[in-house]
């Protein structure tokens, strides 16, 4: 069966632990729409929107470090855009806990826009940078997530 966020060169950035981080939101994306085709609870729904702006914040962290250690010229810029998914993605949690809002395909098709039109254009520009100021391709070969970061079984 065809993934609703299916992992393609197109949105691979070439550094290793960066791809790797960037296939966990699009697996957390993928368990999101599959929550809503299951029609799963509101305690699925919340249980995976928490993961999901965990994960993102740990995620955006490292970019951002790596950002600031290489002084990337487009670092302010990148910042915005990063928080304010954050803020959208703490918004609609707060409206789950409230009981005003719940999973549905709008809010799936938003964040695989939002992801994929991010990695595409927006951290596919700092790569050549990166890798100028000597960053290795296959940077920290063992994942964040092997290493730190294990909380992505199935629902
Ligand atoms: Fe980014």
């Amino acid at each position: 069966m065809t993934k609703f966020v299916e992992w393609s060169t197109e949105l691979s950035m070439g550094i290793e632990e960066i791809d790797a981080q960037h296939q966990i939101l699009v697996e957390l994306l993928n368990q999101i729409h599959e929550a809503i085709q299951q029609r799963r609870g509101i305690e699925v729904a919340r249980n995976i929107i928490d993961r999901l702006e965990e994960y993102t914040r740990v995620h955006f962290a490292v970019e951002e470090s790596l950002m600031r250690i290489l002084h990337y010229p487009e670092y302010e810029k990148h910042r915005e855009d990063h928080d304010s998914l954050i803020d959208q993605l703490s918004g609609f949690r707060d409206k789950l806990e409230e009981g005003k809002g719940s999973l549905n395909f709008e809010l799936a098709h938003f964040l695989k826009l939002w992801l994929t039109k991010h990695i595409m254009e927006v951290d596919k520009r700092y790569v050549a940078y990166f890798l100028s100021q000597g960053i290795r391709p296959e940077l920290s070969k063992s994942s964040w997530k092997q290493r730190f970061w294990r909380p992505f079984g199935r629902i």
